[in-house]
């Protein structure tokens, strides 16, 4: 039997509308079932969810789309969230924090951490991978972030449309005066037609990616981070012990989809394991009166009910090769998203030993 936790962390799509047309993006209407009269959170549901996680012992309350600014009621969220003693936290593209007071409001009402999206280093990459005009906007917004001393992360998606931007978009941010710089790959997605690709590396490619840049901006003096997407194996070792050494990879470098120490809840009511797993909800938690119909038993659902079989199904091993690797526990061999589109022998030829 596998360790079930409850939550730590909980990301809120306060609604999927978007002012961003990203190419690969798998909350937009193109990848989701869509249906509009669920695209926005209710005010009334949200609160109702963020008190039975508080109750759960959830610190880390992340607002994310979608575009979070573009709810109708992001401070009210924010004031109730601080006001039950969570951390609140946006995932967002910055283009409304391009208003400087907006920042300043959203500090006023909580807000303690801002993780923020850019897609490329220049205008024309960031503008053609968001499908907008959006990047000294966006710029903005972040610089705003900076002024404000509001935390914050910026967060790159590696997609082959901008891969010759890691580098050069990690040193603009750096020049901003922010400190954590995030990577994070395209992952291939479950759309309605089916598997989309998203222009996703391959992981050999992204592994390969990702080191050079990491060298490179380790001689500037530029620390970067990581998301669990990857099996580590396909990383050079003594490159691997220096990412660990410098905590580019992180301690416990592990996606929390394997112990259960992250949920995601959209607006139709649907409660997934992670946000990206949009159209393979869990269960619904939206009862027929529009209420939270898991007041006081959503830990026993987490711990007992269909997330338990979750995470008895996500704990297997991508290729025979995971079985004998030491950092098994650590690493899953990657991002099971990742293993739609390609095959796991094709990559983990050998465990870390
Ligand atoms: C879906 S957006 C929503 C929040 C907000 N609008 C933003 O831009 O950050 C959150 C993050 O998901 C990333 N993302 C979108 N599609 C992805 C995919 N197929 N694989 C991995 N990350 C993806 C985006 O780059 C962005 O950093």
């Amino acid at each position: 039997m596998r360790l079930t936790m409850l939550p730590s962390t909980f990301w809120m799509v306060t609604n999927y509308t978007c002012n961003n047309r990203y190419l690969y993006c798998y909350a937009s209407e193109g990848f989701r079932v869509f249906d509009e009269s669920q695209d926005v959170m209710d005010y009334t549901y949200a609160t109702e969810v963020m008190q039975e996680m508080k109750d759960c012992n959830a610190e880390h309350c992340l607002l994310i789309g979608g575009e979070p600014t573009l709810y109708h009621r992001l401070f009210d969220l924010i004031r109730f969230g601080y006001s039950i003693g969570l951390k609140m936290k946006l995932v967002s593209n910055r283009r409304r924090l391009a208003d400087r007071s907006f920042v300043h409001d959203l500090k006023k009402a909580g807000l303690v951490h801002s993780s923020v999206s850019i897609e490329g280093a220049t205008a024309e990459k960031h503008n053609e991978v968001t499908n907008t005009d959006s990047f000294n906007e966006s710029c903005e917004g972040l610089q705003n972030l900076v002024r404000e001393e509001i935390s914050c992360n910026s967060i790159l998606t590696i997609s082959l449309l901008n891969i010759d931007d890691i580098v050069p978009l990690a040193r603009l941010v750096h020049e901003f005066g922010v400190s954590n710089i995030l990577y994070n790959f395209s992952l291939p997605s479950v759309g309605k037609n089916g598997i989309e690709s998203c222009y996703s590396p391959d992981p050999q490619q992204a592994a390969n990616l990702i080191s050079s840049a990491y060298l490179q901006l380790k001689k500037e003096g530029i620390t970067i981070g990581l998301f669990a997407t990857l099996p580590l194996c396909l990383f050079d070792q003594n490159v691997l012990q220096q990412m660990t050494e410098d905590k580019v990879i992180g301690r416990d470098y592990h996606c929390h989809v394997f112990y259960g120490t992250g949920a995601a809840f959209e607006p139709n009511g649907n409660v997934l394991p992670c946000t990206h797993f949009v159209n393979s909800p869990l269960f619904n938690a939206k009862g027929p009166d529009s209420h939270f119909s898991y007041k006081g038993r959503f830990a026993h659902e987490w711990e007992e009910g269909i997330h338990k079989q979750f995470i008895e199904t996500a704990w297997r091993y991508p290729s025979e090769h995971c079985k004998t690797c030491k950092l098994w526990g650590k690493c899953f061999g990657g991002c099971p998203f990742f293993w739609m589109n390609y095959h796991p022998d094709n990559f983990i030829t050998k465990g870390v030993m």
